[in-house]
């Protein structure tokens, strides 16, 4: 469930998680809280508002890409070169067939989140935001992580 009006949209401010707590009384399906989760306080804030054990992520997992386990078990956020090689086995797959071709503006999107918790996704987004098809944003993506993992402790 994720508990907001049409004219709140998606502003945080406007989330009502007291909403899912209201519903959750007065039903016996299981439910599933959601939205405006984008770390483990938040989840832990969540569960007490709504008296829900089970939530869901969306926007917040483009951000932190092993959100489930931030929020569920109070992981720290995967390091910034998990990241880098975790974009490139998405673009593996973003880019087979027709697909390609919407491949240079997914990942861009991508960008718009994961800069939101990395600072390095900004730097390598400014790298790549001219290019408009796919093979040279892939290319540029694995030049950089051989970059990062060169400056990496042995
Ligand atoms: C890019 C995007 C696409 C979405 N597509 C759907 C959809 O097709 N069907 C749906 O029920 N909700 C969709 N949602 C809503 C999410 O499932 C989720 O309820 C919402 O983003 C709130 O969770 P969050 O605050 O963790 O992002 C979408 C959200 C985003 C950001």
């Amino acid at each position: 469930m994720h508990a907001r009006t049409k004219t709140g949209g998606y502003k945080a401010s406007e989330i009502k998680w007291e909403y899912i707590n209201e519903i959750r009384k007065k039903t016996t399906l299981p439910l599933i809280a959601n939205g405006e989760i984008w770390n483990f306080a938040d989840g832990q804030r969540c569960i007490e508002t709504t008296g829900v054990d089970s939530l869901m992520v969306c926007r917040g997992a483009f951000n932190v890409p092993n959100l489930g386990n931030v929020v569920k078990h109070n992981h720290t956020a995967m390091p910034w070169h998990e990241v880098v090689e975790l974009l490139l086995v998405y673009s593996t797959y973003e880019i087979k067939g027709d697909k390609g071709l919407y491949y240079p503006n997914r990942v861009k999107q991508w960008f718009s989140y994961l800069r939101q918790q990395y600072p390095e996704a900004a730097e390598l987004f400014r790298e790549i935001r001219t290019f408009n098809k796919a093979a040279p944003i892939v290319e540029h993506i694995q030049h950089y992580r051989d970059k990062v993992l060169a400056t990496l402790p042995q």
